[in-house]
């Protein structure tokens, strides 16, 4: 797959710092979602470049019907929860080598506040 200039602009803009958040804040999760829209969507079967997100919270990775996965997230056997997606935001390859999706979310308050919104709209 060969991803467009624009995406990789997309994913520059995802870099910051901050101190981490106890509980996230899913109205600014809402806002840091922004930034996964351009490959996620939250419509369930709507996948576009990444799988819909829709019901992610629970699921288990990698199983999004009519999907084409990275052979590493095929196979990567994880349970999407709190700390798995933490840690697959905050380190994607380290965590699902092999995986596609190479734009991760350093700044730990806003995986705290896009993992709160995920579930809120789980
Ligand atoms: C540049 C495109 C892109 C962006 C931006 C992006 N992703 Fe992804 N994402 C992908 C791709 C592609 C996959 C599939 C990975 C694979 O098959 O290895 C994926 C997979 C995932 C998965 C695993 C889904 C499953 O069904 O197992 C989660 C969770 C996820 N992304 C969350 C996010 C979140 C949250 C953001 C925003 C902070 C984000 N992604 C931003 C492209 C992207």
């Amino acid at each position: 797959m060969k991803l467009k200039p624009t995406l990789w602009i997309a994913a520059l803009l995802l870099a910051g710092t901050g101190p981490a958040l106890a509980d996230g804040d899913a109205a600014h999760g809402k806002i840091v979602f922004g930034r996964c829209a351009v490959c996620h969507s939250l419509d369930a079967g709507k996948n576009l470049v990444g799988p819909s997100l829709k019901g992610v919270a629970g699921r288990k990775s990698g199983t999004v019907a009519g999907y084409q996965y990275s052979k590493g997230m095929a196979a990567a056997g994880l349970t999407w929860d709190d700390a798995t997606l933490d840690k697959f935001l905050a380190a994607p390859s380290a965590t699902v080598p092999g995986t596609k999706m190479l734009v991760g979310l350093p700044n730990p308050a806003d995986r705290a506040d896009v993992i709160a919104y995920l579930k809120s709209v789980n």
